[in-house]
């Protein structure tokens, strides 16, 4: 085991399957409180499962089932998170790729709900734990980006996610300014290609939709077997975790050998 976060308290948001819920299961491993967010409340009910069968006590897990994209079950859940006591760990993993698509066909509620969960959901939460943070002296920000910011080509007809991306890195980073010396640290991730429903997702889409250069190309990095697993990518995740970077854009490739 890396990382000792006993007596800390964890918000993931997207902790329902994929990525999330391996950091999940990683940062239960390694003694934290756990609360789950994410839409669906089975799957966050299963990562609770996976928990407790981890031998994690049921009162160290607690479950939030809200959209990111609507404004008031977020603050809800927000409250309800910081309601059981401070929240020292955030990680920002939920996420959307939609709206997918030629860009000619974009329309702006769409391109709203992306910025919506994967720009606004994590600066809010993290104005909302920031003080708790701050209060403590200690605090850990992650939010979760993709190698689409440094070659933003490579995702055509992925506008929306390439921007809202690049935005959550420069968020990210300029926040992590801000708060230098306190004690609180802020870094963006990019998971690798990762073996998840977001990518079968992606593969099961009509090429007509989203473009045949995409669709090809995530086939065949799933034929090929290029994708790495979540376990794989949370602990890279977990590694970087474990260290006093701030403002950095951590990358699955160069995670810290952990103790
Ligand atoms: N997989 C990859 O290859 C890859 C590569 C680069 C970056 N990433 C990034 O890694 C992160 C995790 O991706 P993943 O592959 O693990 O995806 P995933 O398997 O689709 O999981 C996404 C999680 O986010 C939750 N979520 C999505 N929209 C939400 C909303 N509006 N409100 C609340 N929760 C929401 C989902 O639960 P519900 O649907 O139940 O809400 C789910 O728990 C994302 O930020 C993604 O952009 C992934």
């Amino acid at each position: 085991m890396g990382a000792d976060f006993a007596g800390r308290t964890a918000l993931i948001t997207g902790a329902g399957r994929g990525i999330g819920r391996a950091v999940a299961l990683g940062l239960g491993d390694a003694g934290a409180r756990l609360v789950l967010l994410a839409r669906s409340a089975g799957q966050l009910e299963e990562t609770r499962s996976l928990l407790l069968d981890q031998g994690v006590p049921a009162q160290r897990v607690q479950v939030l089932s809200a959209d990111l994209a609507d404004e008031k079950q977020r603050d809800r859940a927000a409250a309800a998170a910081i309601g059981q006591g401070r929240v020292d760990i955030l990680v920002n993993n939920a996420a959307t790729v939609e709206p997918l698509g030629p860009t000619v066909d974009l329309a702006a509620v769409d391109l709203r709900l992306a910025f919506e969960v994967n720009v606004v959901a994590p600066a809010t939460l993290a104005a909302t734990m920031l003080p708790g943070m701050l209060a403590a002296g200690w605090g850990r920000i992650v939010n979760v980006s993709s190698a689409i910011v440094a070659n933003p080509a490579a995702m055509t007809r992925g506008n929306a996610y390439a921007t809202t991306k690049a935005a959550l890195e420069a968020h990210t980073v300029n926040l992590a300014a801000e708060l230098r010396g306190t004690g609180v640290t802020v870094n963006a991730y990019r998971p690798g290609g990762v073996d998840t429903a977001m990518q079968a997702w992606i593969r099961d889409q009509d090429p007509g939709r989203i473009g045949a250069g995409l669709h090809e190309r995530f086939n065949r990095n799933y034929a090929e077997g290029t994708l790495i697993t979540a376990e794989h990518s949370a602990a890279a995740l977990l590694a970087h975790l474990a260290g006093d970077d701030t403002g950095a854009i951590w990358d699955v490739s160069t995670a810290p050998a952990r103790a």
